[in-house]
C-alpha cells in the first residue's frame, strides 16, 4: 500500500511569537491534561483563519493538493488519484481524551479528537475494480465520516537552534474510524446515469469494508498532514514560550533542626536572552575574590529589578507563592515576601573557581530583611498554645547573611555551563521582630500578649525555625542562579 502526498513546503526555524490569545499550558501543571485538552481545541479555532506570520493556511479547509491512495488488499483494486484534496471541519474538533508526557526531556500526547462530520471535497480520477466491479471515471467527489473518532500518537522529538530549545512532531499514528462513511463520486462511467449512482449505492452499502481496506492508506495521510500543521507551530515557537514551565522545590526534610520546609514553589520561566550586563571576572587572575565581589554585587543590583529576558522575576520583592515550615508550631504562610535583598553589602567572599569546579562562599550584610505573608499557626510556641490566620511581618535586624554555593561546570551537548548543586544560606540576625495579626481570632488582649512574649524570645523561636526559612531563601537562590547560569557558558561567565 502506497499512498503520496504533496502538502506545505517546508520552511526554515524563525523564532516566533504566538499570538497572543493562542492557548498556552505550563508544563509542570499537575492539571496539564486538562489544559491541554482546552488549548488545543482553542487552538484549532484560532487555525480557522490561519496564522499567515506562521506560513498556516486557514484549516477550513485543509488543501492538499495532490494524494494518491494505493489499492488495498481486498475490495478496493483500485489506485485513487486526488487532485484538490479538501478536508472540511477539522475546528469544530473536540478533544475527547488526552494523555501526556511532556518535560524538560519527553514529548509525547496521545489525543482522541471527535469531529461530528469530517466532510472530503476534491476533484478523483479512477481506473480499476472495487469490490471485483469495474469502476472508472473522474470528476468531482465528496466523502463524508460521520461522527468520526480519531485517536492520534504523537512522538516529538527537541532540537537546537541557535542555541534555543525546539520541539518537533517526529512521528505520528493516526487512527481514522467512524460511524458511518459516505461516498459521491460524480461523473462515474462518463456520466452513465444509470451505472454511476448504481456504482455509488454499492459503495455506501459496502463502505465499511471498502473503508477498511484503504483506512491505513488514509491514515497515513492524515497522519502527514496533522504532524505538518502541528510542526508549523511547534518548530518556531521555542519550547519554554511553548510549554513554558513551572519549577517546583520539594526539598527534603530537615534532619535536626524541628523545623520542615513542606511546599515551596517559585513560578519562573524563561526564553533565550543575550548576555546580561554582568561584570565579568577571569578565572585566572589571582585575586578573581576582589573581581568577584563587585561583580556580585552588581548582579544583585541588576536582578533586583528582575531580568525579563531571562523571565527573572524582580527580587525585591523575593516571592515565594507557598511555604510551610513545621516545628512545634506548624506555620503555613501564603505570598510569602521578602524585601530589602538588593541592598545586601557583600561583607565577605571567598571562591575556588577552576575549570571542574565552581565553588563561592559569601557573607553579606543586610540591615533590615523585612518579611510580609499571610499566615496561618496552629500550635504551641514556648508552651503557650498559639493559633491564628492574618497578615504577619517578620523583620530580622543587622542580619548576617553567609551562602556556600558550591557546582560543577558541565558539559552537555558541546556547551560547557555551571550547575549548582547546593546552595547553603545561614542566617545569624541580630535581633527578630514579629508581628502577627489577628492571633487567636482577633482576641485584642491574647493577640498582643502573644506578639510581646514571641518578640521577648524572638531568638529562641527564630532558631526553632531558622532551618526553613535558611532551606527557602537556599532553594530561591539556587534557582535563580541556576536560571541565570544555565544561560550563560561557563566561558563567557568567568572567562579563562
Ligand atoms: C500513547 O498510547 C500508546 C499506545 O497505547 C502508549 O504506549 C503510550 O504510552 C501512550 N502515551 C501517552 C503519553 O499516554
Ligand atoms: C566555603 O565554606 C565551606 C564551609 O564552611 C568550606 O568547606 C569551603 O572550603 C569554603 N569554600 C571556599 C571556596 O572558601
Ligand atoms: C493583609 O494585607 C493585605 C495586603 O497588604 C491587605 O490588602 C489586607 O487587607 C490585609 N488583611 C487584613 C485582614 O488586614
Amino acid at each position: 500500500m502506497k499512498w503520496f502526498l504533496l502538502y506545505f513546503l517546508a520552511v526554515g526555524v524563525v523564532a516566533l511569537e504566538l499570538p497572543p490569545d493562542f492557548p498556552k499550558c505550563k508544563r509542570s501543571d499537575p492539571k496539564l491534561n486538562d489544559c491541554m485538552k482546552t488549548a488545543i481545541e482553542g487552538a484549532l479555532k484560532l487555525m480557522e483563519k490561519g496564522l499567515p506570520e506562521f506560513k498556516v493556511e486557514p484549516i477550513q479547509p485543509i488543501t492538499v493538493p495532490s494524494l494518491t491512495i494505493g489499492q488495498g488488499k481486498g475490495p478496493v483494486q483500485v489506485v485513487q488519484n486526488y487532485e484538490n484534496f479538501k478536508i472540511y471541519n477539522l475546528p469544530s474538533a473536540k478533544v475527547a481524551d488526552l494523555s501526556s508526557r511532556l518535560s524538560d526531556s519527553e514529548f509525547k500526547m496521545n489525543i482522541t479528537f471527535l469531529f461530528k462530520e469530517v466532510y472530503l471535497a476534491s476533484q478523483y480520477k479512477l481506473n480499476g475494480k472495487i469490490l471485483l466491479l469495474p469502476i472508472v471515471g473522474e470528476g468531482d467527489c465528496t466523502i463524508k465520516l460521520m461522527n468520526a473518532k480519531v485517536p492520534m500518537e504523537m512522538v516529538g522529538r527537541f532540537f537546537e537552534k541557535k542555541g534555543v530549545k525546539y520541539a518537533e512532531i517526529s512521528d505520528i499514528k493516526v487512527h481514522l474510524g467512524g460511524d458511518k462513511v459516505e461516498f459521491d463520486f460524480k461523473n462515474l462511467f462518463n456520466g452513465d446515469p444509470r451505472l454511476g449512482p448504481e456504482m455509488n449505492r454499492i459503495l455506501n452499502e459496502n463502505w465499511k469494508e471498502i473503508f477498511d481496506d484503504v483506512k491505513y492508506a488514509y491514515d497515513e495521510a492524515f497522519g502527514a498532514i496533522f504532524k505538518n500543521i502541528v510542526n508549523l507551530i511547534v518548530r518556531k515557537v521555542p519550547y519554554d514560550e511553548l510549554l513554558p514551565i513551572i519549577i517546583l522545590f520539594l526539598p527534603k526534610r530537615p534532619k535536626k533542626i524541628n523545623s520542615n520546609l513542606k511546599t515551596f514553589s517559585i513560578i519562573a520561566s524563561f526564553k533565550k536572552q543575550e548576555t546580561p550586563n554582568f561584570l565579568k571576572c577571569k578565572r585566572s587572575d589571582p585575586k578573581i575574590n576582589d573581581c568577584l565581589k563587585p561583580a556580585v554585587g552588581r548582579a544583585i543590583h541588576i536582578m533586583a529589578e528582575g531580568m525579563p529576558d531571562f523571565k527573572i522575576e524582580p527580587i525585591q520583592p523575593i516571592r515565594v507563592p507557598s511555604l510551610k515550615i513545621e516545628g512545634s508550631v506548624t506555620q503555613s504562610y501564603e505570598d510569602f515576601q521578602i524585601f530589602n535583598v538588593p541592598s545586601a553589602k557583600i561583607t565577605h567572599l571567598d571562591s575556588s573557581i577552576t575549570d571542574d569546579e565552581f565553588n563561592l562562599n559569601l557573607t553579606v550584610f543586610l540591615k533590615d530583611i523585612h518579611i510580609a505573608a499571610r499566615y496561618k499557626l496552629q500550635g504551641q510556641i514556648l508552651l503557650l498554645p498559639i493559633v491564628g490566620e492574618g497578615n504577619c511581618t517578620t523583620d530580622l535586624r543587622n542580619a548576617k547573611v553567609s551562602l556556600a554555593l558550591s557546582g560543577v561546570p558541565t558539559e552537555k551537548t558541546g556547551r560547557k555551563n555551571v550547575e549548582i548543586r547546593s546552595l547553603k544560606v545561614n542566617l545569624d540576625p541580630e535581633k527578630v521582630e514579629f508581628d502577627f495579626e489577628n492571633l487567636f481570632n482577633g482576641d485584642t488582649q491574647l493577640g498582643p500578649q502573644m506578639n510581646r512574649i514571641m518578640n521577648e524570645n524572638s531568638r529562641e523561636i527564630f532558631n526553632d525555625v531558622r532551618h526553613g526559612y535558611e532551606e527557602a531563601l537556599g532553594a530561591v537562590f539556587k534557582n535563580i542562579a541556576n536560571l541565570i547560569f544555565k544561560r550563560i557558558p561557563y566561558d563567557e561567565l568567568v572567562p579563562l
